[in-house]
């Protein structure tokens, strides 16, 4: 019996310096394929937008993309645990953001994540008092900071900027949050709020000192065409698929596809004339 990975869990095992391992996840096969090979802490974040729906940007996706999308990677999971991200305009004041880190929790999400620090310090606090875990998420926050066709800018290079990275991650561990992403800041500004703060921190673009890692699937799998210098390519996806459709395509058109064994027979007599 597979043992299934907990929010108190990770929290532990980084506390003991095990490093967490985090990926997106927008579906069931590739929701299956990263439990299967061992990945933790499965993201549906609102990078499904830009990744999988054809968006321009985070703030189209809607609760219901967040929620049909968990729903289908929560059925494809037997050990990993699951987060959700509110999104854009989900979490402006108390009352919508415990509806809406509610409604993830019943589809699915272990925890829920969303965007801020200082300025969002009484949301996360008014979901941790319902009982809701929730990941903060610091540094560069595409849903505000993101501009299309514009790489995410890295936070937190001057002092000022810094201190403020520093600000927002400690207001998100004293409102209760259970772990924080740190995302496009300098990898020793991530060690120094990495040793600061006693909730684990999952980098993205933060360098190695985190107490884990969250990457885009896409980019791991080489399935878009874009090569962002914090994500390093695993498998050359988009080579892959193409080679296997464009052969598909190919024996269709040729009648190689499909052959005598991929039909299925009848006892002659039976066929009607
Ligand atoms: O939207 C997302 O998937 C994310 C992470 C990758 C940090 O927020």
């Amino acid at each position: 019996m597979t043992e299934r990975v907990t929010v108190d869990g990770l929290r532990n095992r980084a506390a003991g310096g095990e490093k967490i391992v985090a990926l997106t996840a927008y579906d069931h096969p590739t929701a299956q394929i990263l439990d299967a090979a061992g990945v933790d802490l499965l993201f549906v974040g609102d990078s499904v937008g830009t990744n999988c729906l054809g968006y321009t940007s985070e703030r189209e996706v809607t609760l219901d993309d967040i929620v049909h999308h968990l729903q289908a990677v929560r059925r494809g999971v037997v050990r990993a645990a699951v987060l959700a991200d509110l999104p854009f305009g989900t979490y402006d004041d108390a009352a919508v953001s415990i509806s809406a880190a509610r409604r993830l929790t019943n589809s699915g999400a272990d925890i829920v994540k969303l965007e801020g620090g200082v300025a969002k310090e009484a949301i996360i606090r008014a979901i941790v008092v319902e009982g809701i875990a929730v990941c903060g998420h610091v540094g560069f926050t595409p849903q505000t900071l993101y501009e299309p066709g514009k790489k995410g800018r890295v936070q937190g290079r001057s002092r000022e900027e810094a201190e403020s990275v520093i600000a927002d991650a400690v207001a998100v561990e004293q409102a209760g949050a259970a772990m924080i992403v740190l995302e496009l800041i300098p990898e020793s500004l991530a060690q120094v709020i990495t040793e600061r703060l006693t909730i684990p921190t999952i980098g993205i673009g933060a360098g190695r000192f985190c107490s884990g890692q969250v990457l885009i699937a896409n980019d791991v799998l080489g399935l878009g065409t874009r090569k962002l210098r914090l994500a390093k390519q695993y498998v050359a996806g988009r080579e892959l698929f193409l080679a296997g459709v464009s052969s598909y395509v190919d024996e269709v058109r040729r009648g190689a596809f499909p052959a005598a064994e991929h039909g299925f027979a009848m006892d002659a007599g039976e066929l009607p004339q």
